[in-house]
């Protein structure tokens, strides 16, 4: 251990991270080699590059935003069933596996646990991810397959998750035959002056890479690999925080299929031109989301000839990829975006501080930064009511919240 000690002593001295030795004598030895190990395979140059860019304001001005096509799920007439059969054979014929992001922190919500398992108040007290286990397994019985169910984790809730699904039986699914978890990729938090920060174990303080990070943790933990092994073609991947996600949606895939896309996204029209949500977008020719923050008042408004938003589809995290696709963008490194977060962390005299306000970065990467690999990707407008019932904030705040969510659900399955 004491060239190792040594060799992270010398990185962090080039790095100006000394701090993160300062109680390693305290440490049971187990912990040390973890610190040691973490020191050694952290990319110190990335975090200097993301701390540094917090400080810079980074614009695209340059580049070109064009509207993008999108199709109307409800306006395709004969269409709708011509798309719907090629998706409906391609389910029966088991080409259709299922991805949840869950590694988020939810810290909106204030949840004590995993999001997953929150409870939005239904009659029935059924956790999110539990309603995304039903809607699974009812799309499953239409078409006499099982769907497999591919759960993303991130460190910091993979063991509460896990402990969750054991307890409830893994709600009929079978571990490691149809329902596979896997633990999405982590970056240390820094402070503002750029420290790196030690958490309540003692060791540098992680925190998982954002909803981008999917790509590359399922090809790197091998879930890519399974999904080839059991003929998997299309993959749909959706946030945990959408109690009405349709993740099984053969219009949709009928779509990708026929038009030979390899990615295929829903969006819902913005409520109103300046809702503050991300549209898709052309940037530079390739597909994007646009930021609400990204676009002048001109452009958020402005219309077409039938008096559609040009800018008016917004991208809910419910996007379907061909596992080509997938895999290609788990070789692509993203950009990250750093958010200023409440964190506890140790400080230099061994005290655990419990900030009351953000006072530290957390590095994020996007789903959506990937979507520029493609040049060939199709959106299909479909109704809010009926698949977006978001559980983002807590009650007080109003919307998006559990209250919101589960009005839409009961709404949208009659159970009032
Ligand atoms: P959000 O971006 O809304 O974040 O995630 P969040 O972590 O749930 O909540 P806040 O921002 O801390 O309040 C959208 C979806 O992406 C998943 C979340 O679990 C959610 O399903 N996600 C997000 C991950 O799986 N990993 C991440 O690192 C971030």
């Amino acid at each position: 251990m004491d060239n190792t000690l040594e060799e992270a002593k010398t990185i962090l001295k080039k790095y100006n991270q000394e701090h993160l030795l300062n109680r390693f004598e305290q440490l049971e030895e187990n912990k040390q080699k973890e610190l040691l190990n973490q020191i050694l395979n952290i990319d110190f140059d990335l975090i200097n590059n993301l701390y540094t860019n917090t400080k810079k304001k980074i614009v695209n001005n340059n580049d070109k935003i064009e509207p993008m096509e999108y199709l109307d799920k409800y306006k395709l007439y004969d269409d709708y069933k011509y798309y719907e059969n090629i998706g409906k054979s391609s389910i029966r014929n088991k080409k259709l596996a299922a991805v949840t992001m869950a590694g988020g922190q939810g810290t909106r919500l204030g949840h004590n646990g995993p999001k997953g398992t929150y409870d939005i108040g239904l009659l029935s007290h059924k956790s999110l991810f539990e309603l995304l286990s039903d809607s699974l397994k009812e799309e499953s019985k239409k078409y006499e397959v099982t769907i497999p169910w591919f759960i993303m984790t991130s460190k910091e809730n993979n063991e509460e998750t896990l402990e969750f699904f054991e307890k409830n039986k893994y709600f009929g699914y079978q571990k490691d035959k149809n329902i596979f978890f896997f633990i999405q990729g982590e970056l240390p938090m820094v402070d503002t002056e750029g420290k790196i920060l030690i958490g309540e174990d003692g060791l540098i303080k992680q925190a998982a890479d954002g909803h981008g990070g999917i790509y590359e943790s399922l090809v790197k933990s091998g879930m890519t690999e399974k999904m080839r092994q059991l003929g998997i073609e299309w993959v749909f991947i959706g946030g945990v925080d959408n109690c009405l996600v349709k993740m099984v949606d053969p219009v949709l895939m009928g779509i990708a299929i026929d038009k030979e896309v390899t990615v295929a996204c829903k969006s819902i029209v913005k409520a109103n031109p300046h809702e503050k949500v991300g549209v898709f977008c052309k940037r530079n020719g390739k597909p994007s989301v646009i930021e609400y923050s990204e676009i002048s008042d001109d452009m958020a408004e402005a219309v077409d000839e039938n008096g559609e938003l040009l800018y008016g589809e917004s991208h809910i995290l419910c996007n379907l990829f061909n596992i080509n696709a997938i895999e290609r963008m788990g070789k692509t490194p993203l950009p990250y975006h750093s958010a200023f977060k409440k964190a506890k962390f140790i400080d230099e005299k061994g005290n655990l501080v419990v900030p009351d306000s953000p006072n530290s970065y957390k590095f994020e990467a996007f789903l959506f930064d990937a979507f520029g690999e493609v040049d060939d990707m199709a959106i299909l407008r479909v109704k809010r009511e009926e698949e977006f019932a978001p559980v983002k904030n807590s009650d007080k705040d109003g919307i998006d919240c559990p209250s919101t969510a589960r009005e839409l659900y009961e709404k949208f399955y009659n159970l009032k």
